[in-house]
């Protein structure tokens, strides 16, 4: 098993163009690899705004432009990697104890997010040092 970073990936998830336009679609346990409890989405971002700064217990994500673009740059507590999200059929693969922060969002941005667990305020890292933190100490386990 690779670090949390290298299990982070793009998906690219199946299209059907026709002459009507594309159709996509995502099925949990299957196209991504969590079953879907929750779904939801940003709009209407300000120009410079950053959203996310936050990690997970828990929590395994699978986050989509599902118009415009926006970037992802995910943070193990030593190592980060950035991802520019840009369009519908390609998606960031996130599983837990990452911190995540989002900017760059384009005017027209639509980020949505499938969630492997319901809303659980207690499975959040708000602060970077308790997160840093902790997933030192689970690395030393
Ligand atoms: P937050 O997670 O802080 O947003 P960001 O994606 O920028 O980190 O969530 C903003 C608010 O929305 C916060 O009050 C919690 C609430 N919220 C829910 O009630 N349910 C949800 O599924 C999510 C994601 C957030």
């Amino acid at each position: 098993m690779g670090s949390r970073l290298e299990r982070c990936r793009l998906i690219e998830l199946p299209s059907k163009p026709d002459a009507r336009g594309n159709l996509s679609f995502i099925e949990g346990g299957i196209h991504i690899p969590f079953d879907i409890q929750r779904v939801y989405y940003l709009y209407d971002v300000p120009s410079g705004i950053s959203r996310g700064a936050h990690g997970h217990r828990q929590l395994e994500q699978f986050i989509l432009a599902m118009s415009g673009s926006f970037t992802i740059t995910l943070d193990d507590g030593i190592d980060k990697k950035t991802f520019e999200l840009n369009k519908p059929n390609v998606g960031l693969y996130i599983p837990a104890m990452l911190w995540r922060d989002l900017n760059e969002f384009s005017s027209n941005a639509v980020c949505m997010v499938l969630a492997s667990r319901k809303y659980e305020e207690e499975d959040y890292f708000r602060d970077y040092d308790a997160f840093v933190d902790y997933a030192h100490a689970g690395r030393e386990k």
